[in-house]
């Protein structure tokens, strides 16, 4: 064998032994992740605390029990636990994928001059929060975010289209984008919350008056009613909350749906009021930007790291899914995945 021959021998097996260990590393790291997913899924399936959301008529009738659970990396990799089929309404959870289409369509400054990006401390349909702002403090300056229901609705009006049918196109366009897959309307949660939505429709109108909303507010709050009931089941939340972990790009379509340049200001406005009048504590206790919906889905995402998703219906005082923070929490504090947190050496 001459020397050449035997270095490159050499050389080959060197590249193999780095090959196996970084594969066994992605092996052990993937075991991690499954194991982090299975014990919140044991620990939390039994708990029964909170109570699904009955002021929209067809969400007190989700089974309670549903609970799953979906983890993206940014291979693309889903590890699950629990019913990760069953699609409930994204509710709330849609705001953050309106938001970012009018942030990457209009820029970073159009929803901070409009709605702004300013947490409201109140529960998400406060009418008071607006009116803090515009008599109270008399500036009517932007002081709220595209998060609550005034900001959303607003936000909803300002996804340019023209017609009811082009705007929709753009939102669920957005929404399937970051999903990777086509979702369709649950239209029985449409119906409900169309029948029973007064309250948003009061605040569309006063979005309207107070300058928030430039015209057609009805139309903002149908189409605002009809993002809410978009159907999703924790695999499609865990995949929109990786394109936003991973830089706006799905990680298994590989879709760059939106900049990456844009994605630190939603996840900030996620951070700041993305579970209400609850979003300081969970911060302080994860620090991951996150968002929840009276569905009981909550999305968290940790940049760079992972997106993750749960779903269970039953909800706290404050709106969010008490197992959805509970499971979230942990598996992210199993996984590393608070940003504020010191690295490991
Ligand atoms: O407008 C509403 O009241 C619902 N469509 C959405 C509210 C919601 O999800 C708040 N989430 N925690």
């Amino acid at each position: 064998m001459t020397i050449i021959t035997r270095s490159l021998l050499g050389l080959a097996l060197g590249v193999a032994l780095v090959s196996l260990s970084s594969n066994s590393l992605e092996a052990q790291a993937a075991a991690d992740v499954q194991k982090a997913v299975d014990a919140a899924y044991a620990k939390y399936k039994g708990l029964q605390e909170g109570k699904n959301a009955d002021y929209i008529p067809a969400l007190a009738k989700v089974d309670p029990n549903l609970f799953g659970i979906a983890v993206v990396t940014p291979d693309g990799k889903v590890y699950t636990a629990g019913d990760v089929k069953t699609e409930v309404s994204i509710q709330s959870i849609s705001k953050v994928f309106t938001m970012a289409q009018v942030i990457q369509e209009q820029g970073l400054d159009a929803i901070e001059k409009r709605i702004g990006v300013d947490a409201t401390g109140a529960r998400f349909n406060s009418i008071i929060a607006v009116e803090g702002v515009k008599v109270v403090a008399g500036t009517g300056a932007p002081e709220m975010n595209a998060l609550v229901n005034p900001g959303a609705i607003s936000a909803t009006s300002m996804v340019t289209g023209g017609s009811a049918d082009a705007v929709w196109a753009k939102i669920i366009g957005f929404h399937n984008a970051a999903a990777g897959r086509e979702l369709t309307v649950l239209q029985d949660v449409y119906k409900s919350e169309s029948d029973s939505n007064q309250r948003n429709q009061a605040i569309g109108a006063l979005m309207l008056a107070y300058g928030y909303i430039k015209d057609n507010w009805q139309q903002a709050v149908d189409l605002y009613t009809r993002q809410c009931s978009i159907g999703v089941n924790a695999k499609d939340l865990a995949m929109m909350a990786a394109t936003l972990a991973f830089g706006g790009k799905n990680p298994v379509t590989n879709k760059q749906v939106m900049d990456a340049d844009k994605v630190p200001g939603v996840l900030a406005v996620m951070a700041t009021a993305g579970l209400y009048d609850d979003s300081g504590k969970w911060l302080y206790a994860t620090g991951l930007p996150a968002k929840s919906g009276v569905g009981g889905g909550i999305i968290a995402v940790s940049p760079g790291k992972f997106g993750i998703a749960v779903i269970s219906p039953p909800l706290d005082k404050a709106g969010n899914s008490v197992k959805a923070q509970k499971a979230i929490a942990d598996i992210s504090n199993a996984l590393g995945g608070n940003p504020y947190a010191p690295k490991p050496k």
